[in-house]
């Protein structure tokens, strides 16, 4: 395993110590809740069940035969654990890299507390080095471009690359995000777009950082 790896699973593997009993879990996406979702199978007789923001979760944790709930069929999640493709100092994120960013921004603001793991490679002072994902529904994907380029973002279309909603993402290059709740808003205002991968309205309540050193916590 490289480093990157082992960074992401000793994170993933402290995120555990945030799950408690009888909870319903919410799960995101991506290479380090993977580790996260290896680390949940011993508990899951122990937890009453996980929502998934992805197909692709979904299917590991039925494999892992963790129970998988609908969010319509579940009122109160006390905790969302996902990963991030960048964090700033106010706790707010870039994601959306795996293409799951709408169903993770709707299980994150169904959470009572959102916990973010991720190594150190992801912490920024200025969030925008990462091309910021926007998902856009597909007929509206030259419009919203075109939208976008007034903000000086250089929007790339993930080509060949369709979400778990039938919808495209546009990767937003050369963005310094400098008021990221005005942007968050803005953004999402341009129609066509369903989800803008900027949580900073709902921004991480808690983030968990690995490093060489071992891993931290960062408090709002
Ligand atoms: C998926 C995401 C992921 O959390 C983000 O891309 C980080 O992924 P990884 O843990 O593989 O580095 O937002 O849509």
């Amino acid at each position: 395993m490289n480093n990157s790896d082992s960074k992401k699973q000793a994170v993933a593997r402290a995120a555990i110590d945030f799950v408690e009993y009888d909870d319903v879990i919410g799960i995101g996406t991506g290479s380090t809740v993977d580790f996260f979702i290896d680390f949940l199978k011993p508990l899951k007789n122990k937890i009453s069940g996980a929502v998934a923001s992805s197909l692709s979760t979904q299917q590991k944790l039925e494999a892992h035969g963790i129970r998988v709930l609908d969010l319509n069929d579940v009122s109160d999640i006390p905790i969302y654990i996902d990963g991030a493709d960048e964090v700033n100092n106010n706790l707010q994120l870039i994601k959306g890299g795996g293409g799951a960013l709408t169903r993770e921004k709707i299980i994150a603001g169904a959470s009572k507390k959102f916990l973010c793991i991720v190594d150190d490679s992801k912490i920024v002072d200025i969030l925008g080095k990462f091309p910021l994902p926007i998902e856009v529904l597909p007929m509206a994907r030259s419009y919203v471009a075109r939208e976008i380029i007034k903000y000086k973002g250089m929007p790339v279309w993930r080509e060949g690359f369709i979400t778990d909603n039938s919808n495209i993402i546009l990767d937003v290059n050369h963005l310094e995000i400098m008021e990221p709740i005005t942007l968050e808003k803005e953004l999402n205002q341009i129609p066509g777009v369903v989800t803008v991968g900027l949580f900073a309205e709902r921004e991480a309540d808690k983030v968990l950082v690995s490093s060489d050193n071992g891993v931290i916590e960062l408090n709002k």
